[in-house]
């Protein structure tokens, strides 16, 4: 199974993830996760991208098409993936469907998480990730049990560097340009499931599994 997650930024698409990644034992690809690892390391890679992503633009498609195409090329992947965050231009849905198609593979299921943009705005200004285990928090709607603490791993949490009002607002703009035509080309197809990721965590999850029942 080839599943993609799409939703502007803080549509919930991390928090879902993590869920569905354990409920359907697939392996969850997160492109922003992947980008965050290279520029942690100082890889050529993350060097390129970084100044993309602490200003809200996209990183260019080549970029992230060659990261994700050699992340599919893993062994853990041939059962089955959950993409987070890729592909989100029309360039990137094309050459995922190229990478599949040689494999004999296709898409089969995409997974809108629609969530209007003063929502999204205010879950980013307020996430707080996990260092180690990267679990997401927020100050308000998932508060962690001791502030500053992961209830998961006891490790501290942060806030992403991206995640400022500011930024976010690029970020959503970006969505609706580069994104959302995506989102039409996968409905064109009859692979898309659309939910109302306002609703509380666990009904999103619910939605997002009637999808794929
Ligand atoms: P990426 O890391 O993918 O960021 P994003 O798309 O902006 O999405 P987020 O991770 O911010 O949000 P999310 O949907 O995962 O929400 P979350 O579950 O954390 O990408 C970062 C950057 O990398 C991009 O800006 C770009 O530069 C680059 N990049 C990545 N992929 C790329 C690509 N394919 N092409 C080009 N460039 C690329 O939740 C958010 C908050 O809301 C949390 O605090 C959470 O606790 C809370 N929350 C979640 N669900 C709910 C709920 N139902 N109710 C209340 N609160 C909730
Ligand atoms: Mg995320």
């Amino acid at each position: 199974m080839i599943i993609i997650l799409i939703g502007g930024p803080g549509a919930g698409k991390g928090t879902q993830s993590e869920i569905l990644e354990e409920q359907l034992q697939m392996v969850h690809v997160s492109s922003g996760d992947l980008l965050r690892d290279h520029v942690k390391r100082g890889t050529e890679l993350g060097k390129a991208a970084d100044k993309y992503m602490s200003e809200g633009k996209l990183v260019p498609d080549k970029l992230v098409i060659d990261m994700i195409e050699d992340r599919l090329l893993a062994p853990d992947t041939e059962h089955g993936v959950l993409l987070d965050g890729f592909p989100r231009t029309e360039p990137q849905a094309r050459a995922l469907d190229d990478a599949l198609d040689l494999k004999g593979r296709a898409v089969n299921m995409v997974l809108y998480i629609n969530v209007d943009d003063e929502t999204m705005i205010d879950r980013i200004s307020g996430r707080l990730m996990c260092r180690k285990c990267g679990h997401i928090f927020h100050e308000k709607f998932m508060p962690p049990k001791v502030p500053g603490v992961c209830d998961e791993c006891g490790s501290e949490l942060y806030q992403r560097e991206d995640d400022t009002r500011e930024t976010a607002i690029k970020r959503v703009a970006s969505f609706h340009q580069q994104t959302k035509p995506i989102v039409e080309y996968y409905r064109s197809r009859g692979v898309l499931c659309e939910v109302d990721g306002s609703k509380p965590v666990e009904e999103v999850t619910s939605y997002l599994l009637s999808c794929l029942r």
